[in-house]
């Protein structure tokens, strides 16, 4: 027999997330998923310190006592571990890692990829997420703790057509992340990959406008067809991705990990790239 107490819990008590003890480093927290990511975080107790690029985005994070940016590259080995360790410092530790950086990368046939437009897409997507967790893991032992890695659910149910450096850098995660999970378990370290869908925002925005531009076709219609490779006919909003990496954040995930996860409305698989306008941007 259920016991009252539990049969009155509500939905909002059972899913209340206590991340006040946590210290998290979130990469391209500066602005779309990695902020919402950030704010949910903040909203929850934890403190926050963002490694983002881009100095504008910083500039725009609201002034809090628990939220601190460092402009860093991470695909600059150097920049990327001393950001990490300063991070950790001002913290007074880590206790999570959420790697969010992501950069498109060029959309065309593979002939036509530059040396430089694959390396900078493997640098940045790739590379940097091995340096920031590295620079993290002797600080993630000392208490255990959760990483997140950050993938795409364009990847998940086979190629992405004319984005050959972004679906490789992508589909790496998925390794990356399950060998972590095997190197770092011993230590209370959990490592999972969060696999976003398209999520509405001026990244997607601006995809949608240059692949309607490129077919001929308009871009509500393009939208329209991107929506409907979803299972459930909606897009998917930055606050829906935030709430399963703050899941996974929090000791309510505690014996989640070496897991790909989606948060993608049921995207239902590109058709090869003739059938696929929008096969770019995500
Ligand atoms: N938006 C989508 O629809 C979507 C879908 C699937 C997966 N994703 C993935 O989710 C993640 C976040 O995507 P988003 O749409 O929020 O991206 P975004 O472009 O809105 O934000 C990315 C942030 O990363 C920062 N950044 C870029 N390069 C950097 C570098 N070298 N060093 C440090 N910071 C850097 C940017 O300044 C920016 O603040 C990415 O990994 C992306 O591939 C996004």
């Amino acid at each position: 027999m259920i016991d009252e107490s539990f049969a009155t819990m509500t939905l909002s008590q059972a899913l209340t997330l206590d991340l006040s003890e946590q210290r998290v480093v979130i990469t391209g927290g500066g602005s779309g998923i990695g902020r919402a990511i950030a704010e949910m975080a903040v909203a929850s107790g934890a403190s926050v310190v963002i490694l983002d690029a881009d100095v504008d985005a910083i500039g725009r994070l609201p002034a809090t006592g628990q939220l601190c940016a460092i402009h860093c590259d991470v695909a600059d080995a150097d920049a990327a571990n001393e950001a990490v360790n300063n991070a950790a410092t001002m913290m007074g530790g880590v206790t999570g890692l959420v790697n969010g950086v992501g950069i498109a990368g060029p959309t065309m046939s593979p002939d036509g990829i530059s040396v430089e437009a694959w390396r900078r897409t493997l640098a940045v997507n790739l590379d940097g997420m091995f340096y920031c967790t590295r620079a993290a893991i002797p600080w993630l032992k000392r208490n255990g703790g959760s990483i997140v890695n950050l993938s795409s659910a364009a990847i998940a149910r086979g190629g992405f057509p004319m984005r050959l450096a972004y679906a490789t850098s992508k589909k790496a995660v998925i390794g990356f992340t399950e060998t972590l999970a095997m190197d770092l378990g011993r230590h209370a370290i959990r490592v999972n990959t969060v696999l976003p869908g398209t999520v509405e925002g001026d990244r997607v925005r601006t995809v949608i406008a240059a692949a309607a531009e490129a077919s001929g076709v308009s871009a509500e219609d393009l939208w329209g067809d991107t929506i409907a490779a979803n299972s459930l006919r909606v897009a998917v909003e930055a606050v829906d991705v935030a709430a399963l990496v703050i899941f996974l954040l929090s000791d309510l995930g505690r014996l989640i990990t070496s897991q790909s996860i989606a948060v993608c409305a049921g995207f239902e698989g590109h058709r090869s790239q003739d059938q696929d306008p929008m096969a770019s941007g995500r």
